[in-house]
């Protein structure tokens, strides 16, 4: 049974390979520096019933950011005042050995999960994410992000198109 949970001493960083060489440090050296700084948070997906220190198949990193409205979509920033707020959705790898497999998924769908717990306490207009190439992109866009149009490689996945897609995953 898979479960997400904050990075922590007893998940094994070392052991972790997604193919991205500064994924996988910023994982081994950077993420737990930057959740004791306040900076971002970082949740490793693993399984629950590994032994320590336990295997992480997959991880992705949340920090709250203030969205420029010249950087929307031109439909989605006419209905919002200035100075509005988003997550960013920093970071998202699965280890190189279980690619494909539906873990990339599970991931993004837990990612989105906590947007939510974020928005419903502090507001949010959605999700914000800098994909790192052309096939990562593609992999967000399968999943409803929009690009934005200060960059093509800067996508968007609005808070109700959040709500829809896990209102459906029931
Ligand atoms: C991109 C990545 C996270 C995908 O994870 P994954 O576990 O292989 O993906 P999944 O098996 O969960 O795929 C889920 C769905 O996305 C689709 N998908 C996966 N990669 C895709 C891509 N590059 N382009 C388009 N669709 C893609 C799958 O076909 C699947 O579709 P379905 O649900 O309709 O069947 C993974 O390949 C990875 O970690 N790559 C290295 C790091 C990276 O590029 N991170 C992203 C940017 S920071």
């Amino acid at each position: 049974m898979h479960r997400t949970e904050p990075l922590a001493k007893l998940h094994d960083r070392d052991g972790f390979d997604c193919g991205s060489e500064p994924l996988n440090l910023f994982l081994k050296r950077t993420a737990r520096q930057h959740a004791s700084r306040g900076i971002s948070r970082t949740f490793v997906l693993v399984d629950e019933a590994a032994p320590e220190p336990k295997p992480i198949l997959g991880f992705f990193a949340l920090n709250l950011c203030r969205i420029q409205l010249e950087a929307l979509p031109p439909h989605e920033a006419k209905k919002l005042p200035r100075g509005v707020a988003g997550v960013r959705l920093g970071r998202l790898a699965v280890s190189k050995h279980y690619h494909g497999h539906g873990l990339g998924k599970i991931l993004l769908v837990a990612a989105m999960k906590k947007f939510l717990e974020i928005s419903s306490m502090a507001g949010g207009i959605g999700l914000f994410v800098d994909a790192k190439d052309q096939k990562a992109k593609a992999f967000y866009m399968h999943f409803g992000f929009v690009s934005l149009p200060s960059s093509e490689l800067e996508l968007f996945l609005p808070v109700a198109t959040i709500r829809g897609a896990l209102a459906d995953e029931g």
